[in-house]
Parts: structure tokens; sequence; C-alpha cells
């Protein structure tokens, strides 16, 4: 008999409908492929590569392609306003389509000209959404379908729950999957019946021996529990989700007058998100790498409140997957 599948795991060519989404600055060659080479997909984070853990974004990937040549997903972060930026993505794209990777994730501005790229040697492309109207508009690039970041997710979370976001995007008749809040297997399995096509972790992959952190961090998500989780702009300018920690707690975890004031105006928002980007990018690497300083947070997600153990990426695959295949044999 064969194997059960979904639209992703056919999009993306895995064995199972589970995606290590991109992480920065989380995201190194390792864990990419122990993802991957476990049956799910690893997906890349090119920063990350490029600027926290290889040196270059080609070393980075010749690592993960010396570890696996399972599928591997790529995230392209489509931001136009910085020319440099958009050139150096490109290329990127292109030096990864060379190695044969076919699944990208973009996420933030239009990604029509990813969608034009990655179609011409048949891959495919799924956009990071938080609501419907932002859909519309990746539908009119042509996408293949949807990550759906609700409000539970790490990172940059969105604002409606994952049965609210499934709704809200059902109807464009795309394959949605679940970024946000999944912890366990059983998670896994209720998103994948609720009728999401894959479901996209983020936190739970940061407690796995693989993720190059510092131990503090692993640590830190298996003792968290739900309300650890908190909001803050202070990091991008638009909210984050983030561990408590007692310096924030002091200090608050919303931006100040001046700098709400700033991101409120047409011209200045742009600026002030573009400093507060470059700052947190310090910031997120200096934590990750070197544990806690008075100056920092650590990026995670009410999923924390499933995550009980530092455990290897190809076991939590495994386990995840297995609950999933013994669902789909006892419907
Ligand atoms: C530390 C951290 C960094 C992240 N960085 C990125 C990123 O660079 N690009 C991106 O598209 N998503 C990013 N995300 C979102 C994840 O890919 C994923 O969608 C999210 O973590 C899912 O929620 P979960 O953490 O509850 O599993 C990040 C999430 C975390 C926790």
């Amino acid at each position: 008999m064969s194997e059960p599948s979904t639209a992703l795991t056919r999009d993306a060519g895995v064995r199972y409908p589970l995606i290590c989404g991109a992480m920065y600055p989380c995201s190194n060659p390792e864990l990419v492929a122990a993802v991957s080479e476990a049956g799910a997909l690893g997906v890349i984070q090119p920063l990350s590569f490029a600027y926290v853990h290889s040196g270059s974004f080609s070393a980075g990937l010749d690592r993960v392609r010396d570890l696996t040549d399972k599928p591997l997903g790529f995230n392209a972060i489509v931001e136009k306003s910085v020319k440099a930026y958009e050139k150096r993505m490109r290329t990127w794209i292109e030096e990864a389509l060379d190695r044969d990777v076919r699944f990208f994730i973009t996420a933030l501005g239009n990604p029509a000209w990813v969608c034009d790229v990655v179609h011409s040697v048949g891959g495919k492309v799924y956009h990071d959404v938080t609501e419907r109207r932002w859909a519309e508009k990746a539908l009119e690039a042509n996408v293949d379908g949807f990550i759906a970041v609700n409000n539970r997710a790490g990172g940059h979370a969105g604002k409606l729950d994952p049965a609210a976001v499934l709704a809200d995007l059902g109807p464009l008749n795309k394959p949605v999957v679940c970024a946000g809040g999944i912890g366990d297997e059983a998670g896994f399995v209720k998103a994948l019946e609720m009728g999401y096509e894959g479901c996209q972790l983020g936190t739970r992959f940061i407690a796995t021996p693989e993720c190059a952190v510092h131990d503090s961090y692993r640590q830190a998500i298996v003792k968290a529990d739900e309300e650890d989780v908190v909001l803050t702009d202070k990091l991008s300018g638009i909210d984050v989700s983030v561990l408590r920690n007692p310096v924030l707690d002091k200090v608050g975890y919303r931006a100040g007058p001046i700098a709400r004031w700033l991101l409120r105006g047409r011209k200045t928002k742009h600026w002030v998100r573009t400093y507060y980007t470059l700052r947190s990018l310090r910031s997120l690497k200096r934590s990750s790498t070197q544990g806690l300083t008075y100056r920092d947070s650590y990026q995670a997600g009410k999923s924390v409140a499933g995550v009980h153990k530092v455990e290897p990426a190809a076991e939590i695959v495994d386990r995840f997957g297995r609950a999933w295949l013994a669902s789909c044999e006892s419907r």
C-alpha cells in the first residue's frame, strides 16, 4: 500500500508533512540537513548561514549538501528597498537552484520574481501570510501555497488563531501549512486533521543538539511555559515573540514613545525598521551564540509548552511522522 501524502509532501518531495522553518539566527547547516535527512523539510535561512554559522552562504550550502541529498527548502525574505540585498538574494537563489533546492518559502515583499525563477525549473513557492489580504496579493504573484503564520508562532507572530487563519485562507484553494504553536505530535496531528496540508515548526527544533545555539537557549525553551512567551516590538519595530526575561520585565516590552511616533510616519517608518532590524540581527546572533546578556532576548513561540527535553532532530521528525501515519491508518 502506498504511504499517505498531502499537497505539501508532494510539492516538497518529502515523506512527512513537516517543515523545520527558517530561523535567523538558529538555522545552521547541521540542523537543516538532519531534518531533511529524517524525512521532513529542512529550510535554509541564507542570512543565518552567511552571517552566523558558516562564513558564507556557499560554504553553508556545501555543508548541507555534504550531509544530505534529500529535498531542502530555502527562505527568501523578499525585501526590495535595499538594492544590494535584493541582488544578493537573487544570487543565493540561483546557487540554491544549482544545488537542487526546489522548495522556496518567501516572506514579506512581492514574491513574483521568485516565482518566475523557481517555476522555470519546476520548483514550488509557498508564501508566508498572516491573513487573507496578503494571500490574495501573493496569489497574483502566482505562489503555489501558503505558510499561515498564527498568533502562537515564534518569530513574527500573526494575529489570528490556527482555526481562524485556516478559515480565512481556505477559500483561496491553495495548500495551507500551519506555522505556530506546535510543540508535540498531538498538536501536529490535530492541525493536519483540521485541514492543514502540513505544519512548520521553529521553536521545537531549537531544543535539539544539532541546533548550534548556546545551551542556555535550549534549556530556556525546555523550562518555559506558554505564559513566559511575550510580544515585543523592540527587536524589529513589529511584534516578535520572545521569552520573558528580567531586563525586559524591568524596562518594558514596547518601543518608547519617540520610536513609536517614528514608526507611524510614512517616511520615517522604513528607516526606523531598518535600524531596528540591523540592531536586532546583531543582538540575536549574540544571544544565540553566547547566551543572554542584558541587551538581548531569546525568540520563541507558545509551542514551548510542548517541549520538555532536548532531543535529536531525527527523533522529533520520526515521532511526529509516526503519529501522523498512525492517524491516517485509523481514519
Ligand atoms: C528564533 C526564530 C527565528 C525565526 N526566523 C525566521 C526567519 O528568519 N524567517 C522566517 O520566515 N521565519 C522565521 N521564524 C518563524 C519560523 O520559521 C516558524 O514559522 C515559527 O517558528 C513557527 O512557530 P513555532 O516557533 O511556534 O514552531 C523564526 C522563528 C523563530 C522561533
